[in-house]
Order: structure tokens, then C-alpha cells, then sequence
């Protein structure tokens, strides 16, 4: 075990953990920020994205030792009210079914659309095509990313 600080959402967070517990059991397991799921634990589907630095990563299979002093933002940190154009064109246009897998895909085209402002619809299918959607949202999914984009 190994005392790790931890910089997640704008807070300092300690943890004493084993050096290669992944950053998704520290966040969910350790620190009760449950909105980043679980789902394939091996960096296939998506759904545990997270920010690191402002990059999209999947957090299943990332080594809390590997973390360091890199900023970590959870949908829990992407914005203080659920109020990140990305999370306003998700309502608007109703993207989410069961809902599983929406906050990785959220976290991905927060930080797609910070690097890419204006993207194409190819650059958007391109980018989201790492997060998998069990219940098909992909077309919402494209259509909430270009709406994101232009209320930026
Ligand atoms: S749970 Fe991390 S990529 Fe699937
Ligand atoms: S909304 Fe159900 S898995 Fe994507």
C-alpha cells in the first residue's frame, strides 16, 4: 500500500492504495465519485473516461501510481451545474437511453470539442467511436457533439 495525492475536480484527495489499483476503483471504491462507470475493465468500451490533463483517458486501466500530479476531472468536475455545452446539447436533444454510458461519452466530447471547436460530422463520428453505446444512441450521440460545438 502506498499513500497517493490525488488532484481530482479542482480538490486534493488522499488514498492509500496498492501502487496498481486503477484510477476507476480510487475514484468509485475510495473517493465516491460514481459517476464514471464501470463496465469492460479492460480499455474497450469507453465508459470509465475520464479527463487527465484535459485528455480523454479511460480510467479502468490506469494505474493510480501512474497519476502523479495530473489533474483528474470526473463529470463530477465538468461543470459546477450540469451546465457544459456538451451536457446541454446531451439534454436538448435527449441523447441518453439506459444512460450507462453516457458520462464517458460526455467526458470524451468535452475534451474532443476543447481540441476541436468546430469539427466536421466525420471528425465527430472518428472521435466518439471509442465509447460503445449498448443501446445505440451513436446518431444522438453525433447530433448532441455538433450541437455542443455551436453553442460554444
Ligand atoms: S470500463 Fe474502461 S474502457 Fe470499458
Ligand atoms: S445509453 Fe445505454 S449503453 Fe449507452
Amino acid at each position: 500500500m502506498a499513500n497517493y495525492k490525488l488532484k481530482i475536480n479542482g480538490e486534493t484527495f488522499q488514498v492509500d492504495v496498492e501502487d496498481d489499483t486503477p484510477l476507476l476503483w480510487v475514484l468509485r471504491d475510495h473517493l465516491g465519485l460514481v459517476g464514471t462507470k464501470f463496465s469492460c475493465g479492460i480499455a474497450q468500451c469507453g465508459a470509465c473516461t475520464v479527463h487527465i490533463n484535459g485528455e480523454a483517458t479511460f480510467s479502468c486501466t490506469l494505474p493510480v501510481s501512474s497519476i502523479g500530479s495530473s489533474e483528474v476531472t470526473t463529470i463530477e468536475g465538468l461543470s459546477k451545474n450540469g451546465d457544459h455545452p456538451v451536457q446541454k446539447a446531451w439534454e436538448e436533444v435527449d441523447v441518453a437511453q439506459c444512460g450507462y454510458c453516457q458520462a464517458g461519452q460526455i467526458m470524451n466530447a468535452a475534451a474532443f470539442l476543447k481540441k476541436n471547436p468546430k469539427p466536421t460530422m466525420e471528425e465527430i463520428e472518428n472521435a466518439m467511436n471509442r465509447n460503445l453505446c449498448r443501446c445505440g444512441t451513436y446518431h444522438k450521440i453525433r447530433e448532441a457533439v455538433a450541437l455542443a460545438a455551436k453553442m460554444k
